[in-house]
């Protein structure tokens, strides 16, 4: 397992679902963890049994609000070695009703959140010699978003080639920038939507058989944060158990065409 003992961490969207996971794996692994989350009530529910973590309740569409949060982080613990940007939200539109405050909404969380936040911690990352972080994108942005529509697929999109273009322009401070992309994910966000006959179906063209967990988004977060992936950056993983290569197809379906 990464030993993560003296790194400070900061996790976005760490009340839920794959931020949570994180905020518990880094912890595990030793490391201080600052707990960033809009939502006040599960962010303190999530925070109580992770020893010693910060609950910071942020805003990450806002400037000011995250500013807040590093400045605390750096306070209480001496300076930020490791970002996970997990805060995410999704959109029920199509393109032809989308408001343009939905566009706007679920963009200015899912990407400018993780520019800001990039922004924000890079300073203190400086003070470090160096730092990693982690963006949680989706295989939505090499592919579609089926429960997120399209705003949801060009802000994941987008987070990949920023991933890209900061880990160019942050290599030179030592700052490693990449991503992951989970497939379906059982966490909060799907299943406050999905029926139990829809996360049946979508589990049955899962290749490996199963729903992803958070746990395991958390996994390869602490991997590409760790010393074990010094030589990584501008790259990306696929936590998808297969659903990439699979096109969305049943093993049922395909098998039925081969001899
Ligand atoms: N669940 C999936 O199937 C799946 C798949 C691929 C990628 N993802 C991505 O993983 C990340 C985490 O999603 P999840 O499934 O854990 O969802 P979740 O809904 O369980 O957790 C998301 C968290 O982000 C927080 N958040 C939302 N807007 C925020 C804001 N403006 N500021 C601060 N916090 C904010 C929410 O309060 C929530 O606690 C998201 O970026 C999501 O797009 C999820």
């Amino acid at each position: 397992m990464s030993d993560m003992s003296a790194k400070v961490v900061v996790v976005t969207g760490a009340a839920s679902g794959i931020g949570r996971a994180c905020a518990k794996a880094f912890a595990l692994a030793g490391a201080r963890v600052a707990m960033l989350d809009r939502d006040a009530e599960t962010l303190a529910a999530s925070a109580k049994p992770i020893e010693g973590a910060l609950g910071l309740v942020t805003d990450v569409a806002q400037q000011d609000s995250i500013e807040a949060a590093v400045r605390a982080t750096r306070e209480a613990f001496g300076g930020i070695d490791v970002l996970v940007n997990s805060a995410g939200v999704e959109s029920t539109y199509t393109i032809e009703r989308m408001p343009l405050q939905d566009w706007d909404r679920v963009l200015d969380v899912n990407l400018r959140g993780v520019m800001l936040c990039t922004q924000a911690v890079v300073p203190a990352m400086e003070g470090r010699g160096g730092g990693a972080i982690v963006n949680i994108a989706s295989v939505a942005g090499k592919r579609i978003s089926f429960h997120g529509g399209a705003a949801y697929t060009a802000s994941k999109a987008g987070v990949l080639g920023f991933t890209r273009h900061a880990a160019f322009e942050l290599g030179i401070k030592r700052i490693r920038v990449n991503a992951i992309c989970p497939g379906p994910t059982l966490t909060p966000m799907i299943t406050r939507n999905a029926t139990e006959a829809e996360i049946a179906r979508t589990e049955a063209i899962i290749p490996l058989g199963r729903w992803v967990m958070p746990e395991d988004v958390a996994q390869a977060a602490l991997f590409l944060a760790s010393d074990a992936a010094a030589m990584c950056t501008g790259t990306s993983i696929d936590v998808d158990g297969g659903v990439l290569v699979s096109n969305g197809s049943s093993y049922q379906d395909y098998f039925a065409r081969r001899k």
